[in-house]
């Protein structure tokens, strides 16, 4: 079991919920919105609506079992070719989300964190995000990740750049660069690696999110669109994520 510096209290948790033995980062995919929203006859934007709430329940459920980083796919970097419209309803709600939540982020001791290319944001959205970021950076429980304007190819490029400029400066050899320094140069840098991957919506695939960090990482494939994904879903993926013979190509029992 975790901590319990990581567990935000919670008298509503149920026996499991109290009992699980929680990863200590769990990656998501949040894909369906749009599908979920068709299914219910209404535009894709309502679907993006609900998928906001349900970021809040995995939000509180993660934090209340002890997740030390959640991270969250809120918008990729080929997100941007999406309608205008569609954009911009994502960067309302995703404003929306920062305005009303970040006090109640502070009282769950839970420190929001981005990665991705923040500066193609229009500047309220990023002053929002900063602000939020730095009113919740004392937190000591869970860190919340979201990856908004994010491709891990972008990401990699960036690292790749930042590392060059320090080899032209002579700060260091080419032979010196490793594993540490390079993930040192991602956005993620200090994070532990993702134990779990889930993707909700029924595609099989990684869409760019993570390319590193994922490495070893268990990946979940789930039919559920994000909108109806449940706290006992989770609960079930993280039960059976205990199950798995985790050897990061080792030989088992060594
Ligand atoms: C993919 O579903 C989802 C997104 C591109 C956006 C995810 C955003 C949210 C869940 C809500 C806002 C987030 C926060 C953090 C407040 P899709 O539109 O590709 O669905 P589809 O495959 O069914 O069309």
């Amino acid at each position: 079991m975790v901590s319990e510096k990581f567990r935000t209290m919670n008298l509503h948790m149920s026996e499991a919920e109290q009992q699980i033995n929680p990863p200590r980062h769990i990656a998501m995919i949040m894909d369906g919105n749009g599908r979920w929203a068709e299914k219910h006859g209404q535009l894709r934007v309502k679907g993006h609506e609900a998928g906001a709430e349900t970021v809040d329940r995995m939000v509180s459920l993660c934090a209340e079992i002890g997740v030390e980083v959640l991270t969250l796919y809120a918008f990729s970097s080929e997100n941007w070719e999406r309608p205008a419209l569609e954009v911009a309803a994502l960067m309302r709600l995703l404003q929306h989300y920062l305005r009303r939540e970040t006090g109640r982020l502070r009282e769950r001791n839970i420190r929001l964190r981005a990665i991705g290319r923040l500066q193609r944001l229009d500047l309220p959205v990023r002053r929002e995000l900063e602000k939020a970021c730095a009113e919740t950076a004392a937190g000591s429980g869970m860190t919340l990740n979201l990856a908004i304007s994010y491709g891990g190819r972008d990401e990699l490029c960036d690292a790749a750049r930042a590392v060059c400029r320090e080899v032209q400066a002579g700060q260091y050899a080419c032979e010196a660069i490793d594993h540490q320094h390079l993930a040192a140069h991602l956005g993620t840098a200090g994070l532990p690696d993702p134990d779990i991957m889930i993707r909700t919506g029924g595609e099989f695939r990684i869409s760019n999110f993570l390319l590193w960090q994922l490495a070893y990482a268990e990946l979940y494939f789930s039919d559920t669109l994000w909108p109806d994904f449940s706290r006992e879903e989770l609960l079930r993926i993280i039960r059976d994520f205990h199950q798995r013979e985790r050897r990061f190509g080792r030989v088992p029992g060594r």
